[in-house]
Parts: C-alpha cells; structure tokens; sequence
C-alpha cells in the first residue's frame, strides 16, 4: 500500500486519481484543515482508496496508520505552504513542516518503511543566481517556508545516511492546472496562485498584478508552470525509481520554459471569453523576476518529460472552475 500525506489537497489528489487508475491501493492521511472531503469523496471513484483523518503534528494518530496497514512507501505532500503567512507566523510552518514530517518519518523507521517521495519547493533555491535553475543551484531560501523544506531536505538525507532511509525529493516550480475530466483541481481558501486568481476575478474582486516594472520582456514576473498532472507522473516514476532500488536523489519538476504574467493572464481571458478586471499593483517582497527550471535531471534519470503545457493548464484549471463552485 501507498500512504499519502495531503491527498486531500491539490497536487496530492492528483497523484492519488493517478495511483487509483494504476490500481494501486492508496491510504489518504489528511487532517482536511485545508483538503477537503468532497475531494476525497470524488477519488473515491477511482479505485480503492482508504481514507484517514489525522494531523502529523499528532505522532500517535500517524503511528496509527503504520500499526493497521502494511505500507510500502510515502509520497508526503502535507504541509503548509504560503509564504506570506510563514513570513508573519514562521511558528505555526516550523511546527507543522518540520515537526510534522519528523513525526512521519519516525513512524516509518519504527515499521520499517524506506521509501519515501517529498514535495519540496523551487523556493528551496532562493534568489536566483542563473537561469534556467539546475539542481547544482544553492539552496539559500528567502522565506521560512522554503527553509522548512530545505531543512526537511537535510533531515532526510541525515535519515539516509543513518537509518537508510531513501528519499527523492520533487523541487516544483509552480503546478497548474486541473485534472483532465474536471472533477479534481485547485481549491486553496485564500488562494494565492496565479491562473485561479486570474480566473476567480470579476468586478468586486479584480485580479491584482504585483508589479509591471520588472527586467523582463513585459515587465511582469516570469514563471515556469508545471501541469499538475505531469507532477503526479513524476511522483509515480520517482516510485518506480526508488522501488527498483534507487538511492536518495533530488530533482526539479519544471517545463524549461517560462511565462509572464501578462501571458498568463491574456491565455485566461481568451479562454474565458471575456474582459477580467485586472489592477496594477505594487511590487512584493521576495518575488524575484524570473523563475524557470531546468529537468534535465528529472529526464535524465526518471524518464519524466512534461506533455501538457501552458494553455492545457489554464483549460483545465477553467474547467474546473465552471463545475466546481466553490
Ligand atoms: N502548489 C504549488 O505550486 C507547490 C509548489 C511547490 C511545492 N509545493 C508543495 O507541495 C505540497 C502540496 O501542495 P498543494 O498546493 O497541494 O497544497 P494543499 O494545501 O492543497 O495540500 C496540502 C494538504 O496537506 C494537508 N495537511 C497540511 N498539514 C497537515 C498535517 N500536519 N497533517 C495532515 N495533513 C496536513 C492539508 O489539509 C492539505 O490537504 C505542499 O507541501 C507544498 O509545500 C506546492
């Protein structure tokens, strides 16, 4: 069995639909303080899936899980992630990134499972120093989010070194995008992501664009957007990898490509098909200009090449929002 942390979620519910039509047997464990049980309700659809409610931050609720069920290997997504927040509240992400996973991974040392697939960050990389961004890059995070996950990165390749526990750890750059029958997506409360904000705006919510004086093509903020259904390839074939005794490694799960906001935002209205009230706002902090990964790596030893692009996500991601109001 596969246990999964934060299948509730975005990109988790994904790669659980994608385990499912596998037919692989899937054990969901999310507290829901930000999945959702209607999302966990439509995955239900797909294969045989168990579902556990409990917080990683509770040793005894996660041990529980290893005690019932003979689990193989992890894919952890759970976790918080924005940056904003673990700015003004670095505590609450400390306690629930970095306590949360030694929780999981105590666990699994005390039931003797090895194997393990993170969800960690381009923003592990901080202020890029080249681009594209290769895994050779420094990890010199910017925000206490991306310190979390470089630390969780470090405490696992401790565990390696010490208990043999094999880790791959996915650097994503930024997922997009919906499942491709529309029944899963992203549902963020707030959300901060670009593409549903875009698609979300309308007159007493228009879309703000946070600076159109950067040193780019258009002036906005570059990005590489990776379809989210490429990410749950990738997790499967970081499985597949480990399971056929792959030792601990780390890639980047991007497109080599980037886009502007500007791109993003005229793609969204033409699938809309309508005018989005858009306000130009100021610069954030800690945005940097350009973001776009190099997979090289990911190609090279996983065999992962990304297929959807850009216009796919958006698609989708509209999809979703038209059959999902939520
Ligand atoms: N969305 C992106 O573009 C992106 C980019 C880079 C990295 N990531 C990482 O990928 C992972 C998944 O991202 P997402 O966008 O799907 O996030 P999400 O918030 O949609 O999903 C995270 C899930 O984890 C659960 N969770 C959080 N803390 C928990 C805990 N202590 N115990 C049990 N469950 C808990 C939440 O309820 C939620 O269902 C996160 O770790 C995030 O940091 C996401």
């Amino acid at each position: 069995m596969i246990l999964v942390t934060g299948g509730a979620g975005y990109i988790g519910s994904h790669l659980v639909k994608a385990l499912l039509e596998k037919g692989e047997n899937v054990i969901v464990f999310d507290s829901l303080e930000l999945g959702h049980q209607e999302t966990i309700n439509v995955l239900k659809d797909y294969g045989n899936l168990k579902f556990i409610k409990g917080n990683l931050k509770n040793l005894d609720e996660i041990r529980g899980v290893f005690l019932v069920n003979k689990i193989n290997s992890v894919v952890h997504f759970a976790g918080y992630s924005q940056v904003a927040e673990s700015v003004v509240n670095p505590q609450k992400y400390y306690y629930n990134n970095v306590y949360g996973t030694l929780n999981l991974l105590n666990a699994m040392l005390e039931f003797g499972v090895k194997k393990i697939v993170f969800s960690s960050t381009a923003a592990t990389y901080g202020e890029p120093q080249y681009s594209p961004i290769d895994e050779n890059h420094p990890q010199n995070p910017i925000n206490p989010y991306g310190n979390t996950k470089l630390m969780i990165e470090k405490i696992m390749d401790d565990y390696d070194k010490a208990y043999g526990l094999k880790s791959v750890r996915l650097r994503y750059f930024n997922a997009s995008g919906a499942s491709s029958d529309s029944r899963i997506g992203e549902w963020h409360e707030p959300e901060t992501h670009l593409i549903p904000n875009i698609l979300k705006a309308e007159k007493e919510r228009t879309f703000k664009m946070f600076g159109n004086d950067y040193d780019t093509k258009d002036g906005t903020c570059i990005r590489d957007y990776i379809n989210v259904e490429d990410l749950a390839e990738a997790h499967i074939k970081a499985l597949e990898y480990l399971n056929l005794g792959g030792e601990t490694n780390y890639f980047n799960l991007g497109t080599n490509t980037g886009n502007s906001v500007k791109e993003v935002f005229t793609i969204c209205e033409r699938i809309k098909g309508e005018n989005i009230p858009i306000e130009i706002c100021p610069r954030r902090a800690g945005d940097p200009a350009v973001l776009i990964a190099d997979n090289t790596k990911a190609n090279k030893i996983l065999h992962w090449i990304p297929e959807k692009d850009l216009e796919y996500s958006i698609k989708t991601a509209y999809e979703y929002e038209k059959f999902n109001l939520h």
